[in-house]
């Protein structure tokens, strides 16, 4: 498109269909703040028990919270739904998907709990390890395993490696051959079905990055390789569909599909596999705009898609593993910023849209700017008395993109100095925060019954100049 003159096509005006100007602009919508999270009569947030400008005032912002009890509550709801719903058939475990949000202290907690952990590369490995989770709790994922990543599984003795395609099982063998071990594997299947959200589209074809395409044939190949090496041991299949899933429909076909491949294996090769992997993705609400199943529901039924198909395959239910992220650190983490400069923008026809520019951003939530993600926001350190005004919370950043709230109705009066705070921020925001424009990331605090918890240090300059050798 050549350029033009700035219009109406930019300011793409007023809110979106799911926003309803709020009743109170200072209220909490339950369902997208953590369980502790609660504001007391002058306005100001709580979170575990702490104010949040007390929390301010002690770690800086922006910063990480993170409801402890609540983050806890969740894994551990998650690990009895699957475990209850899959009791009668195989049985089923929880592997918490480390890439949502892992530190030490994290991992502590997840190893008190009795949680597995699934990890895709060796810095997540390690970080768990370090934490205390038993190597033979952990499944080791990846679609680009390094030599000395898959060495570093075996040598910790994770329980599992999920391969990711047909070349890994000879680097595995090759590997495994040298270090004497006999690694478990499972076999991670793209089965033309892709959900996100909404929706989801099954296909005959695969058009990405991830594991062994079961139309072409890729799946069977995988299979007679692993199979011909006698040093890796075949337990089972594995498939991810996506994220944020809130139909389990969606998990209806794919477990469907995986019934039919793990039938074809038992056909093929007179191998009855006992493990089935089903991935994450379990969708949550950051908007009202989301409604999803609690884990017992999805469990429910997944379970009964789980009987149906290895039934109608004339097998007997395996053991299946789940690998939420999301639905466990997602709506336990709250991101609390300091608003700077506000202004005002007319969108014509009587419209307008205050920018407030928080002091964090893209580096610390890109999800806003890489996927249209929606958020929400509250002013967290007092009441107004102000009307609801349509706002949108940018960063501190040398982009335009840089937003970190689409659409949210704020108080008028939102000002310098007040503290903002985004709920369901727990999930891929400091996993996947960065340092551009030379930004030091938030730290992360787990906050517990009145008392904050460094889990991981704001980042500082002098860290950023550690690196550069010529500092
Ligand atoms: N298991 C496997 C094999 C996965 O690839 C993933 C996510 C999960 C489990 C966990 O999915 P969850 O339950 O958290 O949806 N950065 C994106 C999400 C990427 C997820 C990639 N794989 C986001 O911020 O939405």
């Amino acid at each position: 498109m050549s350029s033009h003159e700035a219009g109406s096509l930019h300011a793409q005006g007023r809110a979106p269909a799911w926003l309803e100007v709020p009743q109170d602009v200072n209220a909490l919508l339950a369902a997208i703040w953590p369980a502790h999270a609660a504001k007391a009569a002058d306005g100001v947030l709580q979170v575990g028990g702490l104010s949040v400008t007390d929390l301010a005032a002690q770690v800086g912002t922006p910063a990480y919270v993170i409801d402890e009890a609540d983050f806890r509550a969740r894994a551990t709801a998650f690990a009895a739904a699957f475990g209850d719903a899959f009791a009668g058939l195989g049985g089923a475990h929880v592997h918490y998907a480390a890439k949502a949000l892992i530190t030490v202290g994290i991992a502590r907690w997840l190893a008190e709990d009795g949680l597995a952990v699934d990890v895709c590369t060796g810095g997540e490995l390690e970080i768990v390890t370090r934490g205390g989770i038993a190597p033979g709790r952990v499944t080791f994922h990846g679609s680009n395993k390094s030599d000395a990543e898959l060495v570093a599984a075996m040598a910790a003795g994770v329980d599992l490696i999920v391969i990711d395609s047909l070349p890994e099982i000879d680097q595995l063998d090759r590997l495994a051959a040298a270090g004497g071990h006999q690694p478990q594997v499972m076999l991670r299947c793209s089965i033309g079905i892709e959900a996100h959200t909404h929706e989801f589209i099954a296909t005959s074809h695969e058009d990405q990055k991830f594991g062994l395409s079961a139309a072409d044939g890729s799946v069977r190949e995988g299979v007679a390789r692993v199979l011909a090496r006698p040093r890796l041991r075949l337990r089972g299949l594995h498939t991810h569909i996506g994220s944020q899933i809130f139909d389990a429909q969606a998990f209806g076909h794919a477990i469907q599909r995986m019934a039919q491949l793990t039938a074809q294996v038992d056909r093929e090769h007179g191998l009855r596999l006992t493990e089935l992997g089903l991935g994450g993705g379990f969708g949550v609400a950051y908007t009202t705009g989301h409604d999803p199943l609690d884990p017992v529901d999805m469990a429910g039924r997944m379970a009964a898609h789980v009987e149906r198909e290895f039934r109608a395959e004339g097998l007997t239910a395996p053991h299946v593993t789940v690998e939420p992220g999301r639905a466990i650190a997602g709506p336990a983490g709250v991101t609390l910023y300091t608003v700077g400069a506000v202004k005002s923008v007319s969108l014509g026809g009587g419209f307008d849209r205050l920018y407030v520019s928080v002091d964090g951003g893209m580096s610390d939530n890109i999800r806003t700017a890489l996927y249209g993600a929606d958020y929400s926001a509250t002013l967290a350190s007092r009441r107004s008395e102000a009307p609801p005004r349509l706002s949108r919370v940018v960063g501190k950043h040398c982009e335009s993109g840089d937003i970190v709230v689409k659409d949210e109705y704020l108080p008028a009066d939102v000002t310098a100095g007040d503290i903002l705070a985004v709920p369901v921020t727990g999930a891929y925001c400091h996993s996947m925060s960065s340092n551009y424009n030379s930004v030091g990331r938030p730290p992360v605090v787990a906050v517990r019954d009145g008392l904050a918890n460094v889990l991981v240090r704001r980042e500082t300059v002098s860290d950023l100049l550690a690196r550069d050798l010529y500092a």
